[in-house]
């Protein structure tokens, strides 16, 4: 039993780790798989495209990183025969419809996103039969099905520039984000219906986590993305407070007079952050906010993805072109 004089023990605060349990995994051969994935991405004329949120050493080996947008941009470029994409499926199937004549690979067909399963398309098509006439916009983070039953793709990138394009005087169905649409309903003032659809990941971020990092670190900037749960709630307390896509912080961290930022999404974004804005301190709001299904994305699953060509993801035609046109629009626009 500790007596009353005892000095209590303060235990420095841990410096959080960007690279969460999930990412620390002890690789057979890192050389030999990078080796291999170079030898391989050059026979087979391919390009690999990564996500934000992907692991360390699968960002490091990837043509290029973005976001959703950025990524759709360069699959809607690129010359390449077999595009690899370390990123989850809808994403990948984006870049199918971009590309119907490309092989698409996803190393790991479990690679799924638990937003994009909270909507179908047949739930797109009974808010139509109840609103003739609607407009259907849907954040990227969807089923090609789903995305053939919509009139506009959006994400977090030009969500706002995209509800701000839209005619007035019809109803709006913004599908499935509710934090995203919360936050595009406030930029826009237009009123919309909302599907009422969260990322597992974004939406555990509490307030009190940010305020925890806030108070251990009181001059780092906040960088949060639209989608977190706690989005409403800061910007209550703060309504200057900007929300960023994946790419979006990227461009703030670069000319924001702060050197620290709290970065309020997954955690692997600390890892694009670190590389592209070399010098300034990069705080995961906290380390559990990891998304699994991202991290499914390894270099073995890459490397073997090659040599196979599989897994591959394909959209069946009928739906691929009806998918097409929402993903022009979002392309064009923003
Ligand atoms: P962005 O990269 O478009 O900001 O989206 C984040 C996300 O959750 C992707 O699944
Ligand atoms: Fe989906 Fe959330 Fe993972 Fe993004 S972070 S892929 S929205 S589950």
């Amino acid at each position: 039993m500790k007596s009353p004089n005892e000095p209590t023990l303060v235990v420095p605060r841990p410096q959080v780790p960007h690279r969460d349990l999930l990412q620390l995994q002890v690789l057979p051969d890192e050389a030999q798989l990078r080796a291999d994935i170079e030898r391989l991405r050059r026979e087979k004329n391919a390009v690999i495209l990564a996500h934000n949120y992907q692991r360390p050493e699968v960002q490091q080996m990837a043509d290029f990183v973005g976001d959703s947008l950025g990524l759709s941009r360069q699959a809607a470029k690129t010359d390449a025969e077999v595009i690899v994409f370390a990123g989850v499926h809808f994403m990948a199937e984006t870049a199918a419809i971009l590309n119907p004549e490309k092989t698409v690979l996803l190393p790991d067909l479990r690679a799924g996103c638990s937003l994009a399963d909270t909507l179908t398309a047949q739930g797109i098509r009974d808010w139509k039969a109840g609103n003739p006439g609607g407009l259907v916009v849907t954040y990227v983070n969807t089923t090609a099905d789903v995305k053939a039953e919509s009139d506009y793709c959006v994400t977090s990138g030009n969500a706002v520039q995209v509800v701000q394009s839209l005619p007035q005087g019809m109803p709006v169905l913004f599908a499935p984000d509710r934090y995203l649409a919360a936050h595009v309903i406030r930029e826009t003032g237009r009123q919309m219906d909302v599907w009422d659809g969260a990322c597992h990941v974004h939406e555990a971020i509490r307030p009190e986590d940010v305020q925890g990092q806030q108070a251990a670190y009181p001059d780092a900037e906040l960088l949060i993305h639209p989608e977190c749960g706690c989005s409403s709630k800061i910007l209550g307390t703060i309504p200057e407070l900007q929300l960023y896509s994946t790419e979006g912080m990227i461009g703030r961290a670069k000319t924001s007079p702060a050197q620290a930022f709290i970065v309020v999404t997954e955690t692997g974004m600390v890892t694009r952050l670190e590389k592209d804005v070399p010098g300034k301190t990069f705080i995961p709001v906290s380390r559990t906010a990891c998304c699994e299904y991202m991290k499914m994305i390894t270099l073995e699953n890459i490397r073997d993805s090659l040599v196979n060509l599989q897994p591959r993801v394909t959209v069946p035609e009928e739906i691929r072109v009806r998918a097409l046109k929402p993903i022009e629009r979002m392309l064009a626009i923003g």
